[in-house]
């Protein structure tokens, strides 16, 4: 099993950084067989040679690598994010990563939120009119079609029963954005009804962000399109804690690869600092882990990332005094101690 390791800018460097000595141990602890490489694309490549993702990675890394563990981009020097764009959308499309999960994290509960990846009004649909020089008409375009909402709808729905969850959500906006919100409606209740395991409902998105709020309980898994979902997805980060825990996976059923990174940025704010807190990256490669197999060093895994972030080795976002390095050094010697007891 070969990774494709991308840590990109920032303080995705320091995460990615401080995780892979973890993953290198549980390889060799628990035998398995998981090597990676890492790849420089980012801010400084794209500054000194032009290039963001390069020619041909789409083809080396379907034909060498069963995943991608990434970090973040973003870079104050390239304030328009090209680079970023061109590396996570090119391996976002080329990769047809379409569905997005990011479980919300909860005290007591976990909520399966799926964000659709690769259409809605990321479509690059639209054009703008500009005169002198400033934009006076701007269009993006809302579009999805048919198949990508049922591939979609189907393998959310699938995968929630699978793992023994009753409920499903449909977020959309349908009485305001009719046209995608009718398709959106018509494919999730033809779906829902086919799997009886599952009871399905639909919520307009302001009203859901409100009740979300104020009370998680009523949801187990919300499935929505690609705009809605990474709102929702950083709604969901706030209730979980912070940024710096939010871990997410895309995903390609057809071909089962996968990439796997935290839903922050590159934290400008904070990068150099080495006070990042590394949650949201380990809770990524433990769903990488689990992603490729190996659910019982996932498990183990979390549960060590769950108790560092209780103890006073955490990072400061979470109230501790622990550094980046810190805080996966602990992980690393409870996962010593756990993986001894178990022999
Ligand atoms: P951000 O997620 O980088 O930071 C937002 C705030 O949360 C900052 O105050 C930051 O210090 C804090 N934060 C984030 N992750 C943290 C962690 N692990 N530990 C402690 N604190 C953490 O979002 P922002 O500031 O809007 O964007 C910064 C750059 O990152 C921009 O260039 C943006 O385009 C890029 N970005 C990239 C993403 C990606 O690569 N997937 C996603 C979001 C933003
Ligand atoms: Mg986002």
């Amino acid at each position: 099993m070969r990774v494709a390791v991308i840590p990109g800018d920032g303080i995705g460097k320091e995460v990615v950084s401080a995780t892979l000595p973890v993953l290198e141990f549980l390889s060799d602890t628990l035998r398995q067989d998981l090597s990676y490489d890492v790849f420089g694309w980012g801010a400084d490549q794209w500054l000194a040679t032009g290039v963001g993702l390069p020619p041909g990675a789409i083809k080396l890394l379907t034909s060498e690598y069963a995943a991608v563990y990434l970090g973040a981009f973003g870079d104050p020097r390239i304030p328009d994010m090209a680079h970023g764009r061109d590396i996570l959308l090119g391996l976002r499309r080329g990769l047809d990563l379409y569905v997005n999960y990011r479980p919300v994290i909860l005290k007591d509960r976990v909520v399966d939120v799926y964000r659709e990846n690769t259409q809605g009004l990321y479509a690059g649909v639209g054009g703008s009119v500009a005169r002198a020089g400033s934009v006076d008409v701007a269009i993006d375009e809302c579009v999805y079609t048919r198949e990508a909402v049922q591939r979609f709808v189907l393998f959310c729905l699938r995968r929630l029963r699978d793992s023994g969850r009753r409920r499903a959500t449909l977020v959309h906006k349908a009485n305001a954005v009719p046209n995608t919100g009718k398709l959106w409606q018509e494919v999730f209740s033809g779906e829902i009804a086919k799997i009886p395991e599952l009871a399905g409902s639909e919520e307009y998105v302001d009203s859901f962000c409100y009740r979300f709020i104020l009370d998680q309980s009523p949801y187990e898994g919300v499935l929505t399109s690609n705009l809605l979902g990474d709102i929702i997805s950083d709604i969901g980060a706030a209730l979980m804690g912070g940024l710096g825990l939010a871990s997410s996976a895309s995903i390609c059923p057809e071909t089962n690869f996968a990439l796997f990174e935290p839903v922050h940025g590159s934290a400008p704010d904070i990068a150099g600092r080495g006070i990042a807190n590394p949650q949201a990256a380990a809770m990524s490669a433990a769903l990488m882990l689990e992603h490729l197999g190996h659910a019982h060093a996932s498990r183990i895994f979390r549960d060590c990332v769950a108790e560092v972030a209780r103890s006073d080795a955490a990072t400061p976002d979470l109230g501790g005094h622990g550094t980046t390095q810190q805080f996966m050094d602990m992980v690393m010697r409870l996962l010593e101690r756990d993986l001894e007891r178990e022999g």
